[in-house]
């Protein structure tokens, strides 16, 4: 039998990561899930977000199923740690970024596919009418580097300007003060390149997508981007059914309104998929439906990309939408071989949704609170216990 890491972390997502769960049980996933600590609450009793037996559970278990965590501003997370353990030199860092960076899970995966149906769906002008293109598109997010890769410095120390002076786009700089300069660099290596480009090409034809695009800016990112543009020209030869398109990433988010139906599976480094990913689930519903997958060599966490919702945690019963998180789960069982479940599960909730009885607040486009439901909002567990019926 599996063993699943399930960790809930923060917030509602203590609340989405059990329906999760209900579901992947009611579809006759078996499995032993394994709850581990992260997220705010070991920070303050422990000074750590992700404590190591989190690391050495996900070690030995290889897959993780995670809810969302809160972080907060440094001056905040050092107010609210134990007393104990102030002035200790604990720092408080993101779990989930912490794991991305332990595990070198390299592959963040966020398809964008809309449901019929579903009201938050985007619809765009058409003749004298509207029409609503059904989205389908994946997008591959470098996940370790790029602009994320956190090598960065305000004032940098001198060893560094230096070197960065040996550059002569550096002398329109040379008179700003190290006080008043702040630098993050763009980190981009070709084997992470190669890897996620391969892997966005591979999952395109075992998915039947017939493009696959990189969405970078190489007419002046020429070095980074230029990269990825350049391996992907290597990579699309291996795979002759699929084309290979690029794009700018300014350009993409203007044509996200005017023809998003198109683009099959997109590849893009950190901040761009970071970018491109929020675009794309903006016409597919937003945060309630956009799920993500973290995948490494070795290791792979599921996550919903919403985090812990904090205002709403605390409302009984639960207003929030479960479906980011039980597609999390589909994209975990689609990574371990389960394929048939995951397509299940998909179905049910294609049909809930096209229904259109049980809707939660966000579908309905209500603003949060405990009232929703005598607008006509269904609960969370009322949302998963229809999409069980359905399977
Ligand atoms: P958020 O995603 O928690 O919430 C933003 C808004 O989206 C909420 O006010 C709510 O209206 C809506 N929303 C989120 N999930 C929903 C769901 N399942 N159903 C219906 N509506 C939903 O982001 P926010 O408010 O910026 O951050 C809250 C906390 O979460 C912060 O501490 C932040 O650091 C953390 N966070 C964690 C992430 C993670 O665990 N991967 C990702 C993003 C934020
Ligand atoms: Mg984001």
């Amino acid at each position: 039998m599996k063993t699943i890491v399930a960790m809930p972390g923060d917030g509602i997502g203590k609340t989405v990561l059990p329906e999760a769960v209900k579901v992947l049980t009611a579809v006759g996933f078996k499995a032993d899930y394994i709850y581990a600590d992260i997220g705010w609450e070991y920070w303050c009793k422990e000074g750590n977000a992700l404590p190591q037996r989190t690391i050495d559970l996900l070690e030995k278990h290889k897959v993780g199923l995670f809810g969302a965590i809160t972080s907060k501003p440094k001056d905040a997370a050092a107010k609210e740690l134990d007393p104990s353990l102030q002035d200790k030199g604990y720092v408080y860092f993101s779990p989930i970024v912490g794991l991305r960076q332990h595990f070198n899970l390299d592959i963040c995966i966020r398809p964008c596919k809309s449901f019929k149906g579903n009201p938050l769906n985007f619809i765009r002008r058409s003749g004298t009418g509207f029409e609503e293109p059904l989205v389908d598109t994946v997008i591959f997010r470098q996940n370790t580097e790029g602009l994320y890769s956190g090598v960065e410095w305000t004032n940098p120390p001198k060893a560094v300007r230096e070197a960065f002076e040996s550059h002569p786009k550096m002398k329109a700089f040379k008179d700003v003060p190290g006080e008043d300069l702040a630098i993050s660099t763009r980190i981009v290596t070709r084997n992470a390149c190669k890897r996620i480009i391969k892997e966005a090409f591979e999952y395109a034809r075992e998915f039947g997508y017939s493009n696959v695009t990189i969405c970078e800016k190489p007419n002046v990112l020429r070095e980074t981007s230029g990269m990825m543009l350049k391996e992907a020209k290597i990579i699309v030869k291996d795979y002759p059914q699929i084309q290979l398109w690029d794009t700018n990433i300014d350009a993409q988010m203007m044509w996200l309104t005017k023809n998003p139906e198109n683009y099959g599976v997109i590849v893009a480094e950190n901040m761009f998929g970071d970018i491109i990913s929020d675009g794309f689930a903006g016409l597919i519903g937003g945060l309630g439906f956009a799920c993500s997958a973290n995948i490494g060599k070795d290791v792979a966490v599921f996550e919903p990309t919403h985090g812990s919702a904090p205002k709403y945690q605390e409302l009984n019963p639960s207003i929030v939408n479960p479906i980011a998180m039980i597609l999390s789960a589909c994209m975990m069982l689609d990574h371990i071989g389960e394929n048939q479940k995951a397509e299940r599960i998909k179905k049910a909730i294609a049909i809930v949704i096209e229904e259109g009885k049980f809707r939660t607040y966000d579908m309905m486009k209500l603003k949060g609170g405990p009232d929703v439901f005598a607008k006509g909002a269904c609960t969370t567990e009322q949302m998963t216990g229809e999409i069980i019926s359905k399977l």
